[in-house]
């Protein structure tokens, strides 16, 4: 641990930006509605990301794009998902429809659920990086989080499909060290985090990278000692790669953190563009730390170098959220580079719901859960972006992931939100709630 904070290396989201978090026009998404074909209606599909090559663009294998979701049987509750999650793929030839290709592992993977990861075509190799969840050797639901990575599986694009080929070979790639990254027995009573693995390699530098959504032991005297606060403290962890190969990784100190600000900020991703280091990771209503009120959002920051210091966009960090009417309606964003813009896509979380808080569903019987649910992709939102600050200006459909230099529509001129999305929803000032019994997203 730390001893004074002023050991503090890495960049922090102050809790000054924090405190300014609040809807505009250019960070709310318009109500989403669901897909008009859903490629996997007998599905709940939440986090998803496509594969990759080495320097980040959308991977084409013989004209083919891949997607990799999370997903589970829709007849499952919402929250049950999470305990049987299973990384299924996506194929398509024009990035708009999606068909289903079943599970991209067989029964070997590790862990006894896979969570959020990313995935790497490098020369024909595949890498599926991802979060062993859960211990295969106990009998009880656990919580256990380690980051690992499936290899040797093969693309195969003969017989004019695109399909993913066993054997694979799985490793734990890394596991929380206790010292940069809280360990599960360190961590106090909130949901733990040490997960979604996130491969990036440099152009400025070529060195190779993964990110990863974990905790970090606060400092003694980090927000003034108080530890009620101190027990929010996600951070954006970051491995090296020295050789540059995928399955050889070494701990580095995080990249960003926010300590006394917030719990949970999920499946961190960089987008780099003329030179900057757009960092974008996920979170939670009710995951800030007491005092603090954001939204279930995509944040954003922003640096010259890949380790920092990264400055919030639009002065608080706040990049997408939901609208006034539905602030659950989406999440789990994902942002990618697009030309000048910037394409963020989620998953359709409860579209329908006006409430202020999710616990409010979990007390709903599974059969009302489920049926709010929407489990399938959101509209693709597209995000202007000018230096430290982003605007949402345009959208695409449900599932649409343009290849690199496809060109886009003309923006339209008269973009804006049906009116009352802006309204910040009634209580907006709570403090977080403590989950003690798994979570419930
Ligand atoms: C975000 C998330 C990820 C995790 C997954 C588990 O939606 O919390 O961080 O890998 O969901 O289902």
């Amino acid at each position: 641990m730390r001893e004074t904070d002023d050991d503090q290396e890495w960049s922090r989201w102050s809790r000054e930006a924090a405190d300014r978090i609040e809807r505009t026009d250019g960070t709310v998404a318009p109500p989403a509605g669901l897909p008009e074909s859903d490629p996997a209606p007998d599905l709940h599909v939440w986090d998803t990301w496509p594969l990759r090559t080495r320097s980040g663009e959308i991977a084409t294998v013989d004209g083919w794009q891949v997607l990799i979701s999370l997903t589970a049987p829709a007849d499952v509750t919402p929250g049950e998902r999470h305990d049987i999650a299973e990384h299924r793929y996506f194929v398509s030839r024009d990035g708009r429809e999606w068909t289903d290709r079943g599970p991209v592992f067989g029964d070997d993977a590790l862990g006894t659920r896979q969570w959020a990861g990313s995935a790497l075509y490098d020369d024909g190799e595949l890498y599926c990086f991802y979060t062993a969840a859960g211990d295969a050797d106990s009998e009880a639901l656990t919580y256990t989080q380690r980051l690992a990575v499936g290899h040797g599986g093969r693309v195969d694009t003969s017989d004019d499909e695109l399909t993913i080929e066993e054997p694979w070979s799985h490793e734990i790639l890394l596991e929380a060290d206790g010292e940069w990254y809280e360990t599960q027995a360190q961590s106090g009573e909130m949901t733990y985090t040490f997960r979604d693995p996130w491969f990036f390699e440099d152009p400025e530098t070529g060195r190779t990278h993964l990110l990863f959504e974990s905790n970090t032991p606060p400092a003694p005297d980090d927000c003034g000692g108080d530890a009620d606060q101190q027990a929010f403290n996600g951070c954006v962890g970051l491995a090296v790669s020295p050789s540059g190969d995928p399955l050889d990784w070494e701990f580095r100190s995080p990249i960003f953190d926010s300590v006394c600000v917030n719990q949970e900020i999920e499946r961190p991703h960089v987008v780099y563009r003329e030179g900057q280091y757009y960092l974008f990771v996920s979170s939670h209503v009710d995951t800030f730390a007491p005092g603090l009120a954001g939204y279930d959002a995509l944040y954003g920051f922003v640096a010259d170098s890949l380790e920092g210091d990264y400055r919030p966009l639009n002065e608080s960090g706040l990049v997408v959220t939901n609208p006034a009417s539905a602030p659950f309606q989406a999440y789990s964003w994902l942002a990618v580079g697009h030309g000048e813009e910037l394409l963020v896509s989620g998953f359709c979380n409860y579209p329908e719901f006006d409430g202020v808080a999710i616990d409010e569903i979990a007390a709903l019987s599974g059969e009302e859960q489920r049926q709010r649910f929407a489990g399938t992709l959101t509209p693709t939102l597209r995000v202007g972006v000018d230096g430290e600050e982003t605007r949402i200006h345009g959208t695409l459909d449900h599932w649409a992931f343009p290849r690199e230099g496809e060109a886009l529509p003309p923006l339209a001129d008269d973009w804006s939100l049906p009116a009352g999305e802006l309204d910040p929803e009634p209580g907006l000032t709570r403090t977080a709630s403590r989950r003690e019994d798994g979570p419930f997203w």
